[in-house]
């Protein structure tokens, strides 16, 4: 595996890659790599494209500069294990090499807004499509990978490519979950080991809830599920909403539904979302 800490040597390889006429797949994170970003490279992998991690924790889709600040890092680790998956070439930009000179933040998406996270996180997803957007003509990649767990920043990816019939071919990655059925997610190297008990409690009452809602769709199992999860200390929820997969509309029914989940242990924000149907 090539690893790369700056834009010149970059620059170089890639040069070298497009006049072999290599196809490159691209897997943007930011980091504290884990089963659900290895899915991403391996399906890159299988599609024999010519596969690039990026790590970059990218400031400007924090609206908070502490979060920003605690942003899990795992250097050493993920190294070793995306050398051990296969990887092509690690590209660990730096803040000048992607953001050069003062950047103008995208705000050219308007569809999937005003709900979710981005309710919840205003900014946050104009400087997603920013860095993503940097990141494509920097990489000028054939294929990208993104997984469902972050299925909100999938749809306004997706709709950034078409919408601006980029030359780049999309491939949403289902979740890959832990032993207790929640989406893998860096954020989760924070939780402390009270932290992890509550989670797990947290996942039991979300099944438990879904198998309600799967038997019966009714909109109070979902203020119940809420309830429950206060009684555990639970007390910052973002939102709890069952949503329409195509265009992200409130569902009152659960054909092509998710239940979509958002909401804090102690300090670690929690995301992820389950099909209903
Ligand atoms: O999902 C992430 O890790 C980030 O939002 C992304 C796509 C790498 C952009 O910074």
């Amino acid at each position: 595996m090539k690893i790369l800490n700056n834009l010149n040597d970059f620059n170089q390889i890639l040069s070298e890659l497009l006049k072999n006429r290599e196809k490159i797949g691209l897997v943007p994170t930011m980091g504290s790599i884990h089963e659900g970003h290895l899915s991403l490279l391996k399906k890159s992998k299988k599609l024999n494209y010519y596969s690039i991690v990026t790590i970059f924790v990218n400031p400007t889709q924090f609206n908070d500069l502490e979060d920003y600040n605690n942003y899990p890092k795992n250097e050493d680790r993920d190294i070793k294990v995306l050398k051990d998956n296969k990887c092509d070439l690690l590209f660990l930009p730096n803040v000048k090499d992607i953001y050069p000179e003062k950047v103008e933040i995208n705000k050219n998406i308007d569809d999937f807004r005003d709900i979710l996270c981005d309710r919840c996180r205003p900014g946050h997803f104009d400087g997603v499509v920013t860095v993503v957007d940097l990141l494509f003509k920097l990489i000028k990649p054939n294929a990208v990978f993104f997984g469902e767990k972050d299925f909100q920043q999938l749809k306004i990816i997706e709709r950034y490519i078409k919408n601006n019939n980029l030359p780049i071919l999309f491939y949403s990655c289902s979740s890959i979950r832990m032993s207790n059925g929640m989406s893998y997610s860096s954020r989760y190297n924070q939780f402390t080991n009270d932290d992890k008990k509550i989670f797990d409690k947290t996942s039991q009452l979300i099944y438990q809830h879904i198998r309600i809602l799967n038997k019966n769709f009714n909109p109070k199992v979902i203020d119940n599920l809420v309830g429950e999860l206060s009684k555990l200390g639970i007390k910052k929820i973002d939102y709890f909403e069952v949503r329409e997969e195509s265009n992200l509309k409130i569902s009152k029914n659960k054909n092509n539904s998710r239940l979509f989940v958002a909401f804090y242990i102690n300090k670690v924000r929690v995301i992820d979302n389950f099909i209903l149907y």
